[in-house]
């Protein structure tokens, strides 16, 4: 009695392996998020994500020419903003002298290649931590969208490649792809947080931030983890109001997400790996109980097999170096 098939023929030595994989990461998968802070001179750990900085502009910049040349092509910016500018109409978003503006104008100056993404939503801005402006203890849809819109808007005239809102407010993709166009920024990118759950895997990032909800939680406007098919639904609609690329949030309890996700559009497909699976890696490894660099390269590659053409995760200078080991 022969074998007619021998499948570990093609897995017997590391050449072989590496002809037949189905998966390559490369260094232009990612997106690396980046945190930053007021002052000079300022880099703060994250206490919860370890390894992981908050950074004033000015070190922000070096790290920007440093990842440029390590060929990470794409970064999303989120500012820290000081306690006296937050507020319950989210003002401070939009100024045009703002932390996130000035953010974007130093980065696209000192490196101009690289695509600058950046977060719109009122979070870090709201006295409430919410996404949207908080009404009698909800938080009100379509003022949001207004607010969210002139935030866009600011990011496109300070040099924004792609505008990421991640509030998960109706109507909101359409709103900013019309603003866009209404003041010629024709150039502007949106990439929509389409599937975005409401997660405990975004803890640390409040945490970076300061900005975990000072009442109740996201459900009213992130989607319940149990459902799938309104995944789907989520993403049609942004795509047809204009997004151009989808993003499926957090990623690797929702591979099964992203793959429906990428099978329904035929607009690139992003996931965020997020701040709560950077800190389980970081956390089990510096107990010594996984290895930490090959659960950064196994996370990463679930994530693009699963069909994610982008990768938003904080690994991203990890994981580059580790390809080019
Ligand atoms: C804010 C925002 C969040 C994240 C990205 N944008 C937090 C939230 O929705 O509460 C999470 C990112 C992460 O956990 O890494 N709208």
């Amino acid at each position: 009695m022969y074998l007619q098939r021998r499948n570990r023929i093609l897995r017997q030595s590391a050449a072989i392996r590496s002809l037949v994989a189905e998966t390559i990461l490369t260094p232009s998968d990612f997106i690396l998020p980046l945190f930053i802070d007021e002052g000079e001179n300022v880099k703060t750990e994250i206490s919860s994500m370890q390894g992981y900085y908050r950074n004033s502009l000015d070190i922000t910049v070096r790290e920007v020419k440093e990842l440029w040349s390590m060929g990470i092509k794409s970064v999303l910016l989120f500012i820290k903003s000081k306690d006296e500018l937050k507020d319950n109409t989210g003002k401070e978003a939009w100024n045009p002298d703002g932390l996130m503006q000035r953010s974007i104008k130093a980065i696209k100056n000192a490196v101009p290649e690289m695509i600058v993404m950046t977060d719109v939503a009122l979070d870090p801005y709201s006295i409430y931590g919410h996404d949207g402006i908080v009404k009698e203890g909800e938080i009100v849809n379509d003022e949001t969208v207004d607010a969210l819109v002139k935030m866009s808007v600011s990011h496109a005239a300070a040099g924004a490649d792609v505008v990421a809102p991640s509030d998960m407010m109706d109507g909101r993709i359409g709103a900013i792809r019309e603003a866009l166009e209404e003041s010629n920024f024709t150039r502007t990118g949106i990439m929509a947080y389409s599937a975005k759950y409401a997660s405990c895997f975004y803890g640390p990032f409040r945490d970076a931030l300061d900005s975990a909800p000072g009442f109740g939680d996201k459900k009213t406007y992130q989607m319940n983890y149990a459902n799938r098919i309104e995944a789907i639904k989520e993403t049609l609609m942004d795509v047809e109001e204009g997004a151009d690329i989808v993003m499926v949030k957090p990623a690797m309890a929702y591979l099964d997400i992203i793959r429906e996700v990428k099978d329904a559009v035929t607009v690139p497909v992003s996931a965020y790996h997020v701040s709560g699976e950077y800190a389980m890696i970081k956390a089990a490894a510096k107990m010594g109980w996984l290895d930490e660099n090959k659960a950064i390269l196994e996370s990463l590659t679930s994530i693009k097999r699963a069909g994610a053409d982008l990768i938003a995760t904080y690994f991203a200078k990890d994981a580059v170096k580790l390809l080019n080991a």
